[in-house]
């Protein structure tokens, strides 16, 4: 058997902390698409975790009090709980700290080990290591001295450690990269890559004894794996490397890896090359966005610039809350949040938006049809709605294969100014005062009602618990979870006769 499901992933993130809108912005992404992908008929395998070994949260266990396992268990589900809430329907939790993750870990390690080249050898390293990173850095790469990234000290250590020969891999790389250009999106994080690699790589270091706090060597049980071989990993554990093959020849390679930008050394270079050593094949694409940036720097806990998704989530809801995030900002590049930007989003999009479409035509519904579908009979009442939603649908779905997120959502957006226009311009409000005007009045509503039927297909992968409220407005009997695109964007699926219920509003404004 081959592969046969679309397989994608987060980074698992590291639970020393809890989550912050930069997270959620990633587990978001990489939802959206999850569920694009189901709402095409694939099998989708959506993996998500948390990455619990480490320098770093063995520290913050000290910090609390806490030996490390008691402490991540206690932290772990501070994660759940918020993809629970944002509506990340991920198909599978890993957590590194779990018996199939150390048993894939040592399985990846004795296969380089063994592999006949001295790709893992024993050295000592110094270096100037960053622990909020859990990566060292050499003198060029520090800003003002401190780290790129956090921007806080970085210290000198010096320990016995294995090494991975990362230096051998360069030219497969490169072979590799020249002959996938997908394999790394959007274009300038492939051309990072490329100029990295071929600025020459340094092999890194895979071990530590200077803490227990990680998955033993198989062979060399006084050294721990150090976090990148161990993080990495769970993208096979999770598919079955190691323990199912025949599972694992259908998930591997997975199609995409969503990650930010920061963590894309790691992903399109020590990833792929530990997997050749392994003799596993590379990911099918790793995918890098942006941050999200806070007062123009990248949202941290470190900077006590974190945001919790809560503090959002209570005041916008959820779906306006994936919505703004996968809108407001060209997904690929860095983009501000402000609560400004994201009531405005809200008001304009939603509130005045589709949610006034949606109860502007089931209102018009309830008070002329007494809520039923009527027939539409009036050739041409619909006027160019159909074409428009055809051509929007057309769109959205190719930009969703490109991972264009934001762009879908415009395609999506130019169906509800459309659709909004066309009430303006009909005004059946108007003609329902005329009797004779009934059937055109009918049209009109058919074709209002049946563009918000192919809406709440459209918009399900991002806001999919508002589709299912307009699904249900809409008395739609087949469930939205059983809608296949691009079937179901094809005009002209709503019966007739179909009860409709004006229900609550779907976003109600927000004051700002
Ligand atoms: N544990 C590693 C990843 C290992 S993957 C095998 C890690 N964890 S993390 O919790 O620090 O970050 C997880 C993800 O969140 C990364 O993709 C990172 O880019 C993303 N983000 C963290 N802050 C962010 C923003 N402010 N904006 C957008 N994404 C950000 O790295």
């Amino acid at each position: 058997m081959g592969r046969d499901v679309f397989y994608i992933t987060t980074p698992i993130y590291y639970p020393n902390d809890v989550p912050h809108i930069g997270h959620a912005y990633n587990a978001v992404a990489t939802d959206f698409i999850a569920r694009y992908h189901r709402l095409r008929g694939e099998r989708v395998f959506h993996l998500t975790g948390t990455d619990e070994h480490g320098l770093k949260l063995q520290r913050a266990a000290e910090a609390a009090g806490m030996d490390p396992k008691t402490w991540v268990d206690e932290m772990e589900p501070r994660w759940r709980e918020v993809w629970a809430r944002l509506d990340i329907a991920n198909d599978d939790y890993i957590r590194t700290t779990e018996p199939r993750h150390e048993a894939a870990v040592q399985q990846i390690l004795q296969a380089v080990y063994d592999n006949g080249r001295e790709d893992i050898y024993i050295g000592h390293y110094e270096g100037l290591y960053c622990v909020a990173c859990e990566a060292y850095y050499t003198e060029d790469d520090l800003v003002r001295g401190n780290c790129p990234i956090h921007d806080r000290p970085v210290e000198l250590l010096r320990e016995e450690n294995y090494f991975f020969r990362l230096s051998a891999y360069a030219d497969r790389l490169l072979e590799y990269y020249e002959g996938t250009p997908s394999a790394i999106e959007p274009e300038v994080r492939r051309n990072e890559v490329l100029s990295l690699i071929q600025g020459g790589l340094q092999d890194f270091s895979i071990s530590r004894t200077s803490f227990r706090w990680g998955v033993p060597l198989p062979w060399d049980p006084r050294h721990v794996c150090y976090v990148w071989f161990d993080a990495l990993t769970n993208y096979i554990t999770a598919a079955g490397y190691g323990s199912d093959p025949e599972r694992f020849a259908r998930l591997w390679p997975a199609d995409i890896h969503l990650i930010g930008k920061d963590i894309l050394r790691f992903h399109a270079v020590y990833w792929p090359a530990m997997l050749m050593a392994a003799g596993v094949e590379p990911p099918s694409q790793v995918w890098a966005h942006g941050y999200i940036l806070v007062g123009g720097e990248k949202m941290s806990k470190t900077k006590l610039t974190g945001i919790h998704p809560f503090q959002l989530v209570d005041h916008f809801g959820v779906d306006s809350y994936r919505y703004y995030f996968m809108r407001e900002i060209q997904f690929g590049q860095d983009g501000s949040f402000s609560w400004e930007s994201m009531v405005d989003r809200h008001n304009a999009d939603l509130a005045n938006g589709l949610g006034n479409l949606a109860s502007r035509v089931l209102a018009m519904l309830g008070s002329y049809f007494e809520g039923a579908v009527p027939e539409p009979t009036v050739e041409g009442a619909a006027a160019d709605l159909p074409e428009v939603a055809a051509g929007a649908a057309t769109r959205f779905q190719e930009h969703m294969e490109a991972v264009g997120l934001t762009p879908a959502l415009g395609a999506v957006w130019d169906i509800v100014s459309r659709a909004n226009r066309y009430l303006v311009e009909k005004e059946p409000w108007a003609l329902a005062k005329d009797e004779e005007r009934r059937g055109e009045v009918a049209s009109i509503l058919y074709a209002a009602a049946e563009t918000l039927r192919i809406l709440a297909v459209l918009i399900s992968p991002i806001m999919p618990s508002a589709a299912g409220r307009l699904w249900e407005q809409l008395g739609m009997g087949d469930p939205l979870a059983a809608q296949r695109l691009p079937k179901a964007a094809g005009w002209g699926q709503l019966a007739p006769g179909t009860k409709t219920v004006k229900g609550e509003s779907l976003f109600p404004r927000l004051d700002s």
